[in-house]
């Protein structure tokens, strides 16, 4: 089976709109206009998503220029920051946001009902040749995609987080995606220095599929008393070289995330048999720590499984 087509049909895009600007969507805003070079636009409904999303862009592009610009000074770091933060035009206005674009990347709250709401409202208001893509992480792209009357323009584009960092994008076609939508996604993610990989529209895609059964079987094992949460993060991490331990890839990825997809996926994927049920089994370990707030890195001093004091 082939997946991607051996020459590419791609079209040139230069302007692209990204919905949400929490970190995804932040992260994906910065990647576009820092390393893609495109014109972006950064859309979310409050000024106040906008203004948090500039901020995760202008600490993670300090970060990268302490790194990259390590010769040069405070003040030539900062500019060369401002410059890609104010490249990215920001706006509440969805009508302004999608006028001229060529590509609409959404990454707004994970329901499937929202996502509907939003790419109906765009089809009627962006150009007819823009593309549109999801970035969900377990959401079926063909049920968006239903929305649109462009389910042929309409494709799933899939980054990871931390964004800036992670080099992987996984691009999804249904059975309606054209090629040209395909490729030219895929080379939007090459442009922005991400290798991208191709999969079919299935739950979870590739790496989702994968990792959300692990992190589940992680807790489930401390939950069972086998070991405990540190052991489990200290044996993946040494003894099969992984970056972070399923407990702090859980934290990071947010305990609220993990207990959505997995809640959504009993509700739907488990019924058609897609998934098992064992293996996305609600876990009380997980929804305790939900109901309390301790939703993971992002939850500061409260943390997840880990506690995360201010400034680490
Ligand atoms: N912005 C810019 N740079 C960043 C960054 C950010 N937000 N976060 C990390 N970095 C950079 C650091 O500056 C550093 O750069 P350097 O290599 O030039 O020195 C590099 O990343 C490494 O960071 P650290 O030294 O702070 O820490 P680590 O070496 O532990 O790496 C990590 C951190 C990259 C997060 C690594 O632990 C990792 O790869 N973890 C696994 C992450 C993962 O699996 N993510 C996928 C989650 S699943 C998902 O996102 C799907 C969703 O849909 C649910």
């Amino acid at each position: 089976r082939s997946f991607t087509t051996s020459v590419s049909h791609a079209k040139e895009i230069k302007n692209i709109t990204v919905f949400g600007a929490g970190l995804m969507g932040a992260g994906i805003a910065q990647v576009l206009a820092h390393k893609g070079k495109y014109n972006v636009t950064l859309s979310d409904v409050t000024d106040k998503a906008l203004s948090n999303g500039q901020t995760i862009i202008s600490k993670s592009l300090s970060r990268i220029a302490r790194k990259s610009m390590a010769d040069s000074g405070a003040e030539e770091q900062e500019a060369f920051v401002k410059s890609i933060v104010d490249s990215i035009k920001v706006t509440t206005d969805p009508v302004e946001a999608v006028e001229q674009t060529d590509l609409v990347i959404e990454a707004i709250i994970e329901n499937v009902a929202i996502k509907k709401d939003l790419f109906g409202f765009l089809d009627t208001k962006a150009p007819d040749h823009a593309i549109f893509a999801s970035n969900t992480s377990s959401l079926s792209i063909t049920d968006v995609a239903e929305a649109t009357k462009r389910k042929d323009r309409f494709g799933g584009f899939h980054a990871f987080n931390p964004v800036p960092q992670m080099k992987l994008v996984e691009v999804i076609r249904t059975n309606d995606t054209s090629d040209e939508t395909f490729d030219s996604l895929y080379e939007v993610a090459k442009r922005m220095g991400k290798t991208p990989v191709a999969c079919v529209d299935s739950p979870g895609f590739i790496v989702n599929r994968l990792l959300v059964p692990y992190m589940f079987e992680a807790i489930r094992l401390v939950e069972r008393g086998e070991a405990s949460i540190q052991d489990v993060d200290t044996a993946m991490k040494l003894g099969a070289g992984y970056p972070m331990g399923p407990f702090e890839l859980a934290d990071l990825v947010g305990l609220d995330t993990l207990s959505h997809i997995a809640k959504g996926w009993r509700e739907t994927r488990v019924k058609t048999g897609e998934i098992s049920a064992e293996a996305v089994k609600e876990s009380s370990l997980l929804e305790e720590r939900v109901k309390e707030g301790r939703l993971g890195k992002k939850s500061g001093a409260k943390g997840g499984f880990y506690e995360y004091p201010a400034g680490k």
